[in-house]
């Protein structure tokens, strides 16, 4: 569901973090410092994360949200995917930008984006999944990358950043269509390898999927706390620790609501050969003849 002006202004805000991306992103900057201030300048222009910042470097693609005290840096000569959701009472523009410090990598750089330009280019009401997957895998192909092929762009609704539609980005002949007042967010990877990612790491985000009662004490206050500002929205490990200073006593809260299935881990997610991966990712509304862009990377 589009928000009208909200879910512009949240756009708006996207764009104007995404301008300041290129300051913050730099060779040696630390990963959790970059994903603070991110998350501090939109709560300054007016508006709520919609889940974790994430700096992915390298293989990583995605769902790289640094945990509390986490000391890495962006790495000399590398490729930093940095994802970011701007939310207003629940109307969300999910974006995406990479910032490639690897000279060898710029055909990289140039398939996520200019395949996320010719996908959102045949966007209107009645295109199918194919379609955008085919133009998305063409674009990939002609600039000599592969597309990641278990990751994929989605529909949103209010509140929910993942609703139901999944939009591939490799070829493919489903005939779902998209629909006149849909939200969508395209988000295109392009890989240097065979393009297939796999969990690993720790998982610094985390997001409430059954707010049910847990005994631990230190899981009730995240319970509460976090459901009450976000509801399902998700939230960072590296929060955490605003509301509650024992770190033994959030490993055991998250391992308790874990256990209940109460919340749901996302952890990173990189590149199962270790090979480079390129992002790009807008937030649009489907139109009757074509679209609006909300916000994100949208040449
Ligand atoms: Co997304």
């Amino acid at each position: 569901m589009y928000g009208g002006k909200d879910h512009d202004k949240a756009g708006e805000i996207a764009n104007q973090v995404l301008k300041n991306v290129r300051n913050k992103v730099k060779v040696g900057a630390s990963l959790a410092e970059i994903c603070d201030q991110i998350e501090k300048e939109i709560v300054d222009l007016g508006a709520q994360p919609a889940f974790p910042c994430s700096v992915a470097v390298n293989e990583y693609a995605a769902h790289y949200a640094p945990l509390f005290g986490d000391k890495l840096v962006v790495p000399e000569n590398s490729i930093a995917k940095v994802d970011f959701g701007v939310h207003i009472d629940g109307y969300i523009c999910d974006c995406a930008t990479t910032v490639n410090f690897n000279p060898a990598l710029t055909h990289l750089e140039k398939a996520s984006k200019e395949s996320l330009k010719a996908a959102v280019e045949i966007v209107k009401d009645g295109v199918t999944i194919a379609e955008l997957g085919n133009t998305i895998h063409r674009v990939m192909r002609e600039n000599n990358a592969s597309p990641v092929f278990n990751l994929t762009g989605h529909s949103m609704d209010q509140h929910m950043i993942h609703a139901g539609l999944s939009i591939l980005n490799h070829e493919n002949n489903v005939q779902t269509k998209l629909t006149e007042g849909m939200v969508v967010a395209i988000e295109t990877f392009s890989s240097t390898g065979a393009g297939y990612v796999h969990d690993r790491g720790r998982p610094g985000i985390y997001s409430i999927i059954n707010p049910k009662n847990v005994r631990n004490a230190a899981a009730r206050k995240i319970l509460s706390h976090f459901y009450t500002e976000r509801k399902t929205l998700p939230f960072a490990e590296r929060w955490l620790h605003k509301i509650e200073s024992s770190s033994f006593a959030i490993q055991n809260a998250l391992r308790e609501l874990g256990s209940f299935e109460v919340i749901m881990p996302y952890p990173p997610l990189s590149e199962l050969t270790g090979a480079m991966v390129s992002q790009h990712e807008c937030t649009l509304l489907v139109e009757k003849n074509g679209f609006h862009i909300i916000g994100g990377d949208y040449p």
